[in-house]
């Protein structure tokens, strides 16, 4: 079964091709590359021992999209192409939303006039904006807090439209906490480009001494020693939730949101201490003022994800960043 992933070189979408592969689909990947040079094709081919096929497409080049429609017989997508960072998002709002939500519509109408009515989304907890209702569960109505924030929202909304205008459509739309970690082979994970913004890779930067000390944002919230508490997931468990995902959809029409997280909360100290025991080495840090925009506590209410999809997250702590930290040294 020939399953497409948009955004496939990325982060999560990468550990995915590897799970989707060694599960036995054939993955066909595009990307545009905007995010790194494309070396995670040949590291997933080198992991899986099999040959992939690429395309470097954009998905606001429509003809491009339908080209590999054209070309391959597509059953399925698992769409993660899209612009992420919050901060920017702030700055460049009409980019975020031509990219993230035309991209997706012209994904979208790729899929429907080639035949393929199947899709699972990369969404984001980000849509819970700051209920604060922890732990957070699916019937939630959303919200947002930036630009980026509100692609998803919007997209998610797209989506659920679309299932109901043409009931033969299947979409999933998974809601990521925070995934963290990388493939135990170290040879792909978590790789931004440019300043980090997120908890681990600015960790694992003063871990390799590029950095001097970790900025903790804010040390008197509501939490146990005050520090910010986030749902961190590992990358590989949020790859085969997505495998998961796509078997539902394969015997399911309609929309549904899951959350993908462990339900457990850690806090911004906890994790620093997890590293620090994972690469045997001090991670200085110091208190700063809040980050605007974030919130004390999220962690998610994981029991939809159980019972519609029969997934729940393997992996701790200690394995996420003991796998981040064997990637980083090989990095
Ligand atoms: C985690 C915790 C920070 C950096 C973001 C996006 C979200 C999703 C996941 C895409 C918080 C603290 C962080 C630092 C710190 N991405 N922190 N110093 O903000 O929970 O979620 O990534 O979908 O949409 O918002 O992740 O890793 O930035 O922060 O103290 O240098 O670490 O305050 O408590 P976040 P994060």
């Amino acid at each position: 079964m020939n399953v497409l992933i948009t955004g496939g070189n990325g982060f999560i979408g990468s550990h995915t091709c590897v799970e989707l592969i060694e599960a036995g689909y054939d993955v066909i990947v595009m990307d545009n590359l905007s995010n790194s040079e494309g070396e995670n094709v040949k590291k997933i081919e080198k992991i899986t021992g099999k040959k992939l096929c690429f395309y470097n497409t954009d998905m606001l080049d429509y003809s491009g999209v339908d080209r590999i429609f054209k070309e391959n017989e597509i059953s399925g997508v698992i769409h993660f192409a899209g612009l992420k960072a919050v901060g920017e998002s702030v700055e460049k709002p009409l980019e975020y939303y031509e990219n993230n939500i035309t991209g997706t519509i012209n994904i979208c109408k790729a899929m429907k006039e080639n035949g393929c009515k199947r899709m699972v989304f990369s969404s984001s907890a980000t849509v819970y904006g700051t209920s604060g209702k922890v732990p957070l569960v699916e019937t939630l109505p959303t919200s947002a807090t930036n630009p980026y924030g509100f692609t998803k929202v919007m997209i998610e909304r797209i989506l659920k439209d679309l299932c109901i205008a043409d009931p033969e459509w299947s979409v999933m739309l998974l809601r990521y906490f925070n995934p963290i970690g990388a493939h135990e082979s170290g040879v792909i994970g978590e790789k931004p480009k440019g300043m980090p913004n997120n908890l681990i890779p600015v960790i694992s930067k003063v871990a390799m001494g590029e950095m001097p000390y970790v900025m903790v944002y804010g040390n008197d919230y509501n939490t146990p020693d005050g520090t910010g508490v986030r749902d961190y997931i590992h990358v590989a468990d949020l790859a085969v939730g997505h495998i998961k995902a796509m078997e539902y959809l394969l015997s399911h029409k309609g929309s549904e949101a899951v959350n993908l997280g462990t339900g457990k909360g850690t806090s911004v100290l906890e994790i620093i201490k997890a590293y620090e025991n994972a690469c045997g080495k001090e991670i200085p840090y110091k208190f700063v003022k809040k980050r605007s925009g974030d919130v004390a506590v999220c962690y998610a209410d994981t029991t939809k994800a159980k019972e519609l999809l029969g997934w729940e997250a393997k992996f701790g702590i200690e394995r996420m960043c003991i796998d981040s930290w064997r990637f980083t040294q090989k990095k």
